[in-house]
């Protein structure tokens, strides 16, 4: 069995999508030559209207950050007390909640989409809950129907949070329609980025108007009706993101083409499993995550994130650890093992591998062929 070769230089699990250099200049000479660097100018103004239209929403506010965005939100939806949400998520859907001065109340997930178990939720809805903040993991759509059907009968808020899910779509109905409000991210490892950034969709102009309100100091018409913060997203940002967008539809085209390979290539490798295409869904392709069986691969997942390593292929553990097992978060009576079975398992196996729209297939079939040839020596020296 012959040794593949490392990679040169690292296969990191992302890249962003970067604009073409010369137009970039053009966008900031415009900007330049305005003189108006930030406070809702036009750039912001127009990206907001671009975004409407792609992401099929009827109001978005466009912001300086995901993480500050869902504050943003639990504010303007009035969130009190306790709200249900997914252990299974980065840090900063929790910490928003906290930040809030909300408890968040841990809910299980389900094991094929990694997304909070809507049967689990309606047990831990008490006199305190006030939303549900599920999280489409990965860009697979949660269960909308169901968890809207929970709120109604309960009279709860819920915000979505979509990070993953730009452009995703459920039954040809966009992801950002679903709910109270929808929180997008536009880091640089999203799909589609503002550098930093994020934002909020919703369907009714009074949260449209206290969003944008809380996000430049709550000041109103002067009268400040209510305390806010500064979360407005600057006028180069929202410049580089009018440019990123132009190429979003060929990044997730580039991405889907190399999501098949990936799934063609490990489908017979023992220990290896992975999602497949949820019908009815449009996906965005912003992750590729496989799950690791030690007892079939002959490694854990750990042992294979440092194997890979050496190889410069640079993994992430999304999401370990769970957001309940943090410090600020064990404590919590949801946050025992016992309550969330699933979520401590996928957490303990899923490993994201490289995915973006500067790989080429053959990079793929190299990271399929070391994911195999580790497979095959592991077992080997068990053999011997
Ligand atoms: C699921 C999830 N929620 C929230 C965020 C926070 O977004 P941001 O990094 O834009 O603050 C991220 C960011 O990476 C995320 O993956």
């Amino acid at each position: 069995m012959s040794t593949p070769q490392y990679f040169i230089k690292p296969l990191y699990v992302t890249q962003p999508v970067l604009p073409d250099l010369k137009e970039t200049y053009k966008m900031i000479e415009g900007i330049w030559q305005s003189k108006q660097l930030s406070n809702n100018g036009p750039m912001v103004q127009q990206l907001e209207k671009e975004l409407e239209k792609f992401l099929g929403v009827k109001y978005f506010s466009a912001l300086c950050n995901g993480t500050a965005a869902l504050q943003i939100a639990c504010k303007a939806l009035k969130l009190t007390g306790e709200v249900i949400t997914t252990p299974f998520t980065f840090s900063a859907t929790t910490h928003s909640l906290a930040w809030n001065n909300l408890k968040p109340v841990f809910c299980d997930i389900e094991e094929d989409t990694f997304n909070i178990n809507p049967d689990l939720i309606e047990p831990l809805i008490t006199r305190k809950t006030s939303a549900i903040l599920p999280v489409h993991v990965f860009g697979n759509p949660c269960d909308v129907e169901k968890i809207q059907q929970i709120a109604d009968k309960h009279g709860l808020k819920v915000l979505y949070d979509a990070a993953h899910a730009f452009g995703v779509k459920l039954h040809g109905k966009p992801i950002g329609i679903f709910g109270d409000i929808t929180m997008f991210s536009f880091h640089a490892t999203k799909v589609f980025h503002t550098i930093e950034g994020g934002g909020l969709s919703c369907s009714q102009a009074y949260l449209k108007e206290r969003v944008d309100n809380l996000r430049n100091f709550g000041q109103g018409d002067a009268n400040y009706p209510e305390p806010g913060t500064n979360a407005k997203l600057n006028e180069v940002q929202a410049g580089i993101g009018l440019l990123v967008l132009k190429k979003v539809e060929e990044e997730i085209k580039k991405r889907n083409k190399l999501t098949s390979l990936y799934r063609q290539l490990l489908s017979d490798i023992p220990g290896i499993t992975f999602n497949r295409d949820i019908a009815g869904v449009t996906h965005n392709y912003s992750y590729f995550a496989i799950r690791v069986n030690p007892d079939e691969y002959g490694l854990n997942r750990d042992q294979l994130f440092l194997k890979l390593q050496e190889y410069n292929i640079i993994c992430r553990k999304y999401f370990f650890p769970l957001c309940s097992n943090f410090e600020c978060y064990r404590n919590l009576s949801s946050a025992s093992k016992s309550n969330l079975p699933v979520a401590n398992r996928v957490a303990d196996s899923v490993l994201t591998l490289p995915l973006h729209g500067s790989l080429n297939t053959t990079d793929i079939e190299k990271v399929c062929d070391i994911i195999r040839k580790i497979q095959q020596k592991s077992f080997n020296n068990k053999k011997n």
